[in-house]
């Protein structure tokens, strides 16, 4: 296999997102990070360092399944330890599956302070793509915030509870326009700009594909191309059958690639939007120009911006989802037709000590001072809460009003999974603190794909909701959406050893305590490089020394 190999600095650089100056996470002095390239059956080695003063760093390759290789996963205190002020770690894994993924901070709230960038796999050499092409571009969405992250991190363990509140921009490759507006071409610009918006520069009759990926911190949007059509034809790199879509639906964590073809009237340029649904928005549409080359990339779109969908149509998010299905194909196996494990998983939004917190099963997760790799394999007993975390939760529970015993607990207990069983999840959604409230979250799982076996309203019931679950092509994803008051179930196989986070991809909700931890098959891992262990009770080498099995 081909070996990739980067040196990447990780340090705060003074940029223009949105035109207005802030510091960012920047890799090599860039924001975005890097855009990584490679071939299916490659391997990616990255040597990190952290040019950070005071903070420790990790970055997560998100959606590469790290298949004997949990410790290159980059989360903290799940797969390593942060890596510190001055010092590097090797990230060395397989990329076995073409697709659009991307990579970000693992760390605290890093990956809303910029920490970010795109990761794509092509079919390995001799293989093909379901589908055809002439030329490609990668959008990389995301939502800043003109507040610092500490800033914000800090407001949400407050008592009273400061809500980081609704972005100040969408950016698209990092780029977004505060301040001013494309639409009303009251921006000006010569190019060279940070903030200037990324032209898509296309020839006429001919088939695009556009691989966008979603980093977002909070923002649930709605992508859009005035004019043409969209495709659909990969989701978290798998292939799906292909349909057509006036906009496309993205969720933080989630990645698509959608063609168009360039069939329009080649004498005008066309405007691409993003904007935010499933929250009230307040933040202006993202946009970039669709430039056909025989117009000036600079001249302005004869017609308006494609509008976004009502935030709250969610009966139109749920149709989009429910037309993913997967595309039959060699890298593609239907599930297992039964379980042999079930866990449910109610997310509710509570109370602890003051602070607002969420919780799985009504316990918040906090993370130990020991990555959960390093105690799980050398059997330290105390580095974390010995009790699993409950599998289910009350059947009487009403998930259609706020819960009556706001109080939930802090923990970091995780569940662990035998080798090689077929699990499934029912993730169910209620109401929030607040009456009448129900926010989307989308679940993201580390080290594994899924298949998403159907979604439902209201309280996912045993022998009845199950009826209607897809097994014959249900799409494989790595982060799957909750619906306001809905469940959703997923199925997988616990075939990947190591310790993986299962969390709500929206940055805050995780800093709130929306995650749990999976563990499987840690008898079969060997190779843990020390540096991943450095800190907490496997940081005395000679500890590990003297437990090693
Ligand atoms: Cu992209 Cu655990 O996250
Ligand atoms: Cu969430």
């Amino acid at each position: 296999p081909d070996i990739h190999r980067f040196k990447w600095e990780v340090e705060y650089k003074f940029w223009s997102p949105d035109c207005l100056e802030n510091s960012v996470m920047s890799i090599n002095g860039r924001f975005p990070g890097p855009t990584i390239r490679a071939k299916a059956g490659d391997i990616i080695h990255v040597d990190l360092t952290n040019k950070l003063s005071t903070e420790g760093v990790v970055i997560h390759w998100h959606g590469i399944r790290q298949v004997g290789t949990p410790w290159a996963d980059g989360t903290a205190s799940i797969s390593q330890c942060p890596i510190r002020p001055g010092e590097s770690f090797a990230y060395r894994f397989l990329v076995d599956k073409p697709g659009t993924y991307f990579y970000h901070g693992h760390y605290g709230m890093q990956r809303s302070a910029g920490l970010y960038g795109a990761l794509i796999v092509d079919v390995a050499d001799g293989r093909s793509e379901p589908f055809h092409y002439d030329g490609e571009f990668d959008l990389l969405l995301s939502d800043w915030w003109h507040k610092s992250v500490h800033e914000q991190e800090l407001g949400l363990s407050s008592v009273p509870f400061r809500w980081i509140n609704e972005p100040n921009s969408l950016l698209i490759n990092g780029r977004g326009q505060y301040g001013c507006s494309l639409a009303a071409g009251t921006c000006k610009f010569n190019g060279t700009e940070q903030c200037s918006p990324q032209v898509l520069r296309v020839f006429p009759q001919k088939t695009y594909r556009l691989r966008i990926a979603s980093t977002t911190a909070l923002s649930s949007l709605s992508v859009a191309v005035a004019n043409h059509m969209m495709t659909v034809v990969e989701a978290d790199g798998n292939y799906v059958e292909p349909f057509d879509v006036q906009n496309l639906y993205i969720y933080s964590g989630e990645s698509y690639s959608v063609l168009i073809k360039t069939d329009q009237d080649p004498t005008k340029n066309y405007w691409i939007s993003a904007g935010v649904v499933g929250r009230k928005p307040n933040t202006t549409q993202a946009l970039t120009l669709l430039n056909y080359v025989s117009v000036h990339a600079a001249e302005l779109p004869a017609s308006a911006p494609p509008a976004t969908p009502r935030w709250d149509d969610y009966d139109s998010m749920r149709a989009f989802a429910e037309k993913i299905r997967a595309l039959p194909h060699y890298s593609y196996a239907p599930p297992p037709s039964r379980a042999h494990h079930g866990i449910a998983l109610l997310n509710t939004q509570n109370k602890y000590n003051g602070q607002t917190k969420w919780a799985i099963n009504n316990v918040s997760l906090s993370l130990p001072a020991t990555p959960y790799l390093g105690s799980l394999r050398y059997n330290l007993k105390d580095a974390f809460d010995a009790t699993p975390p409950p599998e289910g939760f009350p059947t009487d529970y009403d998930i259609m009003v706020p819960a009556s015993n706001t109080e939930c607990t802090v923990n970091n207990g995780i569940y662990l999974l035998k080798l090689h069983t077929t699990v499934d999840v029912v993730l169910q959604n209620a109401n929030s603190l607040s009456a009448n409230t129900s926010e989307v979250h989308p679940w993201h799982l580390h080290g594994h794909d899924f298949w998403v076996l159907g979604y439902g309203d209201g309280k996912f019931v045993k022998g009845v909701s199950d009826r209607k679950f897809n097994l014959k092509n249900p799409p494989l994803r790595n982060t799957v959406l909750i619906f306001p008051y809905g469940w959703t179930v997923l199925r997988f196989v616990a075939d990947n050893p190591g310790a993986w986070a299962f969390h709500c991809h929206i940055e805050p909700h995780l800093h709130m305590g929306m995650g749990v931890v999976l563990a499987e098959g840690m008898d079969h891992v060997r190779g843990i490089p020390n540096e991943a262990l450095e800190c907490g009770l496997t940081a005395n080498a000679k500890v590990l020394m003297d437990t090693k099995r």
